[in-house]
């Protein structure tokens, strides 16, 4: 974070943690209960949203040199990403162009050549088709137009976006608008992967909603996240449909015995920023937990790619076993209080007590998600972006 922007947060932080205020909208946000709930509508957020829009599917650390290359599953779509020696990034969708199977396995790995394992046809990085095996026997092929078919990728700030449905625009600079700034001022090209989990959720709009406040700091998370982080204080921004909320430590006020220029970058506040539809970024400018949030194979399932990556990886065994302890209250927070809590929402929904949900004025962050989530699933209708 820029060092100007981070004096504008903790002042204004300050000033909420003194008023025992918070950033807040003007009124509360009510949805159905329904929109978490039916299949259509959850089929209309795969399609206008998860198959339309930029989705953060891999780092520039996994991919960090030419014939590197990351194969995995989104949304019930197989996606090959590869980077060439032009220095290129580029996303396939992993599936052979002769009778269909999944090129490469899902995981990481290094190859210049994708040799499809049912029949042995070849591709290059590029996802030219390059052999067919036995070609003699198997007749006339036209190699220039059976290659794989290419998905929309961009690479920005040491992330990797694609868009799963090949030929639709893509305007990344366009998109991430206000937050491309934001994640290239943490200089994430430079951090290295740690270590990742995979935690299994509910409905994936659920698992986002409990990113996006911190009303529940001093009951859900009493014993971890409230031991440093205030309870229901906030200084929120938006950039589109991109967030980013600071909340303040209990040791904020601290600040206010020192002058301005003793503060340092990032103290006494934690920073999480969201990349609508899926991301969430914990952390500053020495690295942090990021989740990629996929949500299927049903409405009431989604998976999370936590992912912990630092500028600099531990060299020490004290050191390490640091970075192991605060990933692990980290995982236990998100996994038996986050995501335990989020399947004990959706059988509540299931029973039909609610009809709706009352978000409170403090709750913005879920009052700025939906009306994205309601804009692009009605097809982005003209005058009707929202500007909350
Ligand atoms: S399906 Fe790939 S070579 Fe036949
Ligand atoms: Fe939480």
């Amino acid at each position: 974070m820029r060092r100007s922007e981070y004096l504008d947060l903790a002042e204004r932080l300050l000033d909420h943690v003194e008023n025992n205020t918070t950033d807040s909208a003007d009124s509360t946000y009510t949805v159905p209960v329904a929109d978490y709930l039916d299949e259509d509508r959850w089929n209309t957020e795969m399609e206008a949203i998860f198959k339309r829009k930029p989705l953060m599917l891999a780092y520039t650390d996994e991919l960090r040199e030419p014939g590197m290359y990351k194969a995995m599953e989104a949304v019930g779509v197989p996606v090959l990403m590869t980077r060439s020696k032009d220095g290129k990034v580029r996303a396939f969708l992993n599936v052979c162009s002769h009778r269909g199977a999944q090129i490469a396995a899902d995981g990481l790995g290094k190859a210049s050549r994708f040799v499809c394992p049912y029949h042995g046809w070849t591709y290059n990085d590029k996802g030219d088709l390059m052999a067919v095996a036995d070609k003699q026997k198997f007749g006339a092929v036209n190699t220039g137009t059976k290659g794989l078919t290419e998905l929309p990728c961009a690479e920005r700030a040491g992330l990797i976006f694609v868009v799963l449905t090949p030929g639709e625009p893509m305007d990344i600079d366009d998109y991430l608008g206000g937050m491309l700034p934001e994640i290239e001022s943490l200089g994430i090209e430079d951090w290295h992967i740690y270590k990742q989990v995979e935690l299994s959720g509910a409905n994936w709009k659920i698992v986002y909603d409990g990113y996006l406040e911190g009303y529940h700091f001093s009951t859900l998370h009493k014993n971890t996240i409230f031991t440093f982080s205030m309870n229901n204080v906030m200084a929120y921004d938006s950039y589109g449909p991109h967030q980013r909320i600071g909340f303040p430590h209990h040791d904020l006020a601290d600040l206010r015995e020192k002058p301005q220029d003793e503060w340092e970058t990032g103290e006494g506040m934690s920073v999480i920023r969201t990349i609508f539809p899926h991301v969430s970024m914990a952390g500053g400018a020495g690295g942090g937990l990021i989740s990629q949030l996929i949500p299927g194979p049903t409405p009431a399932q989604s998976r999370t790619i936590q992912t912990y990556i630092y500028a600099k990886l531990p060299e020490t065994d004290d050191e390490q076993a640091m970075m192991d302890a605060s990933m692990e209250m980290t995982v236990a927070a998100v996994r038996d209080e986050d995501y335990a809590t989020g399947f004990g929402i959706q059988r509540g929904l299931a029973t039909g007590a609610n009809k709706e949900f009352t978000f409170g004025k403090n709750e913005l962050g879920l009052h700025k998600f939906h009306s994205w989530v309601d804009y692009y699933t009605e097809g982005e209708p003209e005058g009707r972006r929202p500007n909350l």
